[in-house]
């Protein structure tokens, strides 16, 4: 794709998983490593976008050009997404947010005692509908990661979060999606939908990120 098919353009990003603390040293996250996240930040730059990563807790470097603000929580996500979104015309949510955290946070190390806990939990905020429900609304790009039904339950996502596209990838496969480098997805709109086959996430990114700019410049013509 043209490399500065996105210059002038203002991308936010959130990548990698959220970690809902128990106490000050356990808590609830999930296998998401950041690379797809981080991939796409990369590709963004490269096609002249001004990118801002906000990433969750991920053991990679980040593209040297982009504005990177780390966060744990999904509620920390939250904060720092709905803090600088104003001037952004693309928002692109690939983190794997907690839909729960617990309810209590200790502020020291729960004991063992009793044979059975429970952890009471309550629902975090989506922080991609919130992003897709302002007004004006950036250009919302989602990720849908599913083990089944993949394609149905993405536009179902589409349609209840108002996104403009949405990248569904079938987890839970050895071969592709968390944790490893390869990724296959499908790019749904409301229009079509369509494939982008298998291969290394950078490869992907670049060619999700050509996508993207294609349906931005079109609903911005
Ligand atoms: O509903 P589900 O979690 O499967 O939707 C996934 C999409 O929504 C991803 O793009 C993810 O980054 C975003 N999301 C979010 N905040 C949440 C949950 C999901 O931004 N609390």
């Amino acid at each position: 794709f043209k490399t500065e098919s996105l210059s002038g353009t203002q991308i936010m990003i959130t990548a990698g998983p959220t970690w809902e603390a128990l106490d000050p040293v356990r808590g609830i996250t999930n296998h998401s490593s950041g690379m797809m996240g981080y991939a796409l930040a990369q590709a963004a730059i490269e096609a002249g976008a001004q990118v801002t990563l906000v990433s969750g807790p991920t053991a990679l470097t980040p593209p040297e050009r982009a504005k990177v603000v780390n966060v744990v929580s999904a509620l920390d996500m939250h904060a720092a997404v709905m803090q600088d979104i104003q001037d952004k015309h693309i928002f692109i949510g690939v983190a794997a947010v907690a839909d729960y955290r617990p309810v209590d946070q200790q502020g020291q190390k729960i004991k063992k005692s009793q044979d059975e806990m429970t952890i009471t939990m309550v629902k975090n905020p989506d922080i991609l509908a919130d992003v897709a429900a302002r007004n004006p609304a950036p250009f919302c790009v989602g990720f849908a990661a599913e083990t089944n039904d993949v394609e149905a339950y993405a536009r179902g996502k589409l349609e209840r979060k108002k996104l403009d596209l949405i990248a569904a990838n079938h987890v839970g496969g050895e071969q592709t999606g968390f944790g490893v480098p390869d990724n296959a997805i499908t790019l749904i709109s409301a229009e079509a939908a369509t494939p982008l086959p298998k291969q290394n996430k950078y490869a992907l990114a670049r060619q999700l990120i050509a996508e993207i700019a294609k349906h931005y410049q079109t609903k911005n013509a």
